[in-house]
């Protein structure tokens, strides 16, 4: 039996069944704890959060592996399942032992888009005062480099989660759309933004307007993935974590300075961005893993990186 501990949480899907909730009760700092806005039940055991919509798993030491799991909606993007997408990257983002992690669906899907059974009675003034998806948002300031495994289907807002992620491995099923006008709506997790400085406005615009899905491969051939993996069952992901481990195996300080620079070039016009690498670049040398990173170079021996 999981004992439970329970840790804040910021909004619903926390106190999931009354048999936790008495386990919760018998707990001697329950009254203090129930004042509290929200809880997230945790194991004693692993001290990892209990997750409905998602699985967390730790396919290498250095490295995070969190799985959708809302198959019956081929993975329908909730907002109970983002919250707790936000808060597995946040927590891994800031545990020293993980290097990168990966962010994969089902066989099937990775996401069919955003929940539209959730979205389709919403009204205006309820999406603006209560910032719908602005949470999305979170995933782009993880510091630590998030890698998307994509199979079948990445629609609407799983197309734009992957987006959203540093880099794209597909597998050969990988479809990705933004089907949103279909719905009469815009995409609205960032795609018709980020789609643009990935494939260019022409591109863009023939996903938006028409809705179209295109395949793994165009999409590789557009440079909207890095590239499209060997066929096979959870090839992607194998892929994906091994990248993942590779890069956890450099300097974490250099790795996120990467990761900073290469995004400012979205926001920095070129003289800003050449700056900024350059500042970036001049600052890793006060850093203990530049000095051990050239001396291994100058030794021919491998770097012992201490991310410092
Ligand atoms: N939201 C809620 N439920 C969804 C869903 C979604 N985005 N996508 C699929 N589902 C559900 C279906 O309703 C169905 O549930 P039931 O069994 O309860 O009926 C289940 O998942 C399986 O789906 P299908 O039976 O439709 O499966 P299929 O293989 O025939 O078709 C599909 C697959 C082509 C992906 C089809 O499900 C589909 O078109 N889904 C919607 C895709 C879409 O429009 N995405 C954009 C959403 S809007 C958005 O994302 C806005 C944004 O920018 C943030």
């Amino acid at each position: 039996m999981a004992a439970l501990i329970a840790r804040s949480s910021t909004l619903n899907g926390v106190l999931r069944g009354s048999r936790h909730s008495v386990l919760l009760q018998n707990q001697p700092q329950f009254s203090q704890l129930h004042r509290a806005p929200a809880f997230r039940l945790m194991s004693s055991e692993t001290q990892q959060p209990k997750y409905e919509y998602i699985v967390v798993s730790r396919p290498e030491p250095s490295v995070v592996l969190v799985t959708l799991n809302r198959p019956k909606a081929l993975n329908a993007l909730s907002s109970p399942l983002f919250e707790e997408l936000n808060e597995a990257l946040e927590q891994a983002d800031r545990d020293d032992s993980v290097g990168a992690m990966v962010l994969t669906g089902s066989e099937k899907a990775f996401a069919a888009g955003a929940d539209i059974k959730e979205m389709k009675d919403k009204q205006f003034a309820d999406a603006y005062k209560n910032k719908f998806l602005e949470d999305w948002g979170n995933l782009s300031r993880l510091r630590k480099p998030l890698i998307a495994a994509v199979s079948g289907f990445a629609l609407g807002g799983g197309c734009e989660l992957a987006l959203m992620c540093d880099i794209i491995l597909a597998s050969p099923t990988a479809k990705f759309g933004q089907p949103e006008i279909n719905l009469a709506v815009t995409p609205g997790g960032g795609g018709s933004q980020r789609l643009v400085h990935a494939i260019g406005k022409s591109r863009t615009m023939e996903m938006v307007l028409t809705g179209r899905m295109v395949s793994a491969q165009e999409a590789s051939d557009w440079g909207m993935v890095s590239r499209v993996v060997g066929e096979g069952e959870a090839e992607v992901v194998k892929e994906a974590v091994k990248m993942a481990k590779g890069i956890s195996e450099k300097s974490q300080i250099a790795v996120q300075a990467c990761k900073e620079v290469v995004n400012a070039a979205h926001e920095l016009n070129l003289a800003e961005g050449l700056r900024f690498e350059r500042r970036i670049f001049h600052g890793l040398f006060a850093t203990n893993d530049q000095k051990e990173g050239m001396a291994a170079f100058a030794e021919k021996r491998k770097p012992n990186f201490t991310h410092s």
